[in-house]
């Protein structure tokens, strides 16, 4: 089996085949989503607030992002596995960009990254794409901006709603390979589906877009707390776990675990 390439992607839009993408920050979780035929799995810098403990994307370091990673792609051989840029590792500039990027890249083993911003970050894209680095690009809601803009839907207005179309176009110009569309009115993230030919990742973006992309502990009932509306919850895995680690101390402090069939002689 030959891993999923950014070449598939494109043609999965011509084929008009829509695809999901999850997140993954471990070999393992990433390891079951690649056996249960998830073509694209993102090491996302949402790892800061689903694996590190952080409030927020804005601490992670691009050392983090390198070790979670490597370890996705050690779990994986056909999922193509796509590297966030976090947050200070790309804004200074192309070169800072490029050299980011080439980390995630030689060290890590990924076969895109991507980075947020549209306009803003298009001579990244530029020269990340000319290097033979493929780029996702991230517009609408970007969370490393939540200082900024806070957790607020993207695109409403008329003004708004242009300048995601120009934010859109700006990257698909650069040479990104596909763009998510975070927290964006369903309405505008078909128009921008409808003018592309990269194919849109949506989250919180409606049904009209080609992929979709969800966050894993959120989508598996892990995350504490509330959840944004957009997420559907396919398991409860915090009351299982829960449930498993209270049955598991009950045993221990009550003599019944471990028993003579788990005893060696
Ligand atoms: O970090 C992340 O998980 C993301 C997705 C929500 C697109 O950027
Ligand atoms: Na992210």
């Amino acid at each position: 089996t030959r891993r999923i390439t950014v070449r598939d992607i494109t043609l999965a839009k011509e084929r008009g085949e829509k695809w999901p993408m999850l997140t993954a920050y471990d070999a393992m979780t990433a390891s079951v989503f690649d056996e249960s035929g998830i073509p694209v799995i993102l090491v996302g810098d949402s790892a800061g607030n689903c694996h590190l403990g952080y409030e927020t994307t804005v601490p992670v370091t691009l050392d983090e992002m390198t070790m979670l990673s490597a370890a996705v792609v050690r779990g994986t051989r056909r999922a193509l596995i796509v590297g966030d840029l976090p947050f200070g590792s790309y804004q200074e500039g192309p070169v800072q960009a490029l050299r980011s990027a080439t980390r995630l890249v030689k060290e890590a083993g990924v076969g895109a990254v991507k980075l947020e911003g549209g306009e803003r970050s298009h001579e990244q894209i530029r020269l990340l794409v000319e290097s033979g680095i493929p780029v996702m690009a991230h517009i609408g809601l970007t969370p490393q901006s939540v200082n900024a803009m806070g957790y607020r839907v993207q695109g409403r207005g008329e003004e708004a709603a242009q300048q995601l179309l120009r934010d859109a176009k700006a990257v698909q110009d650069a040479g990104a390979f596909a763009v998510v569309l975070e927290l964006v009115p369903a309405e505008l993230a078909a128009e921008v589906t409808r003018v592309l030919h990269i194919p849109t990742v949506g989250i919180g973006a409606g049904p009209e877009c080609d992929a979709q992309v969800l966050v894993w502990t959120d989508m598996l009932g892990l995350t504490s707390g509330r959840v944004p509306k957009f997420v559907k919850k396919y398991a409860d895995l915090r009351e299982v776990m829960s449930n498993a680690a209270k049955a598991y101390a009950e045993d221990v402090v009550g003599g019944t675990f471990p028993l003579e069939e788990h005893s060696v002689h």
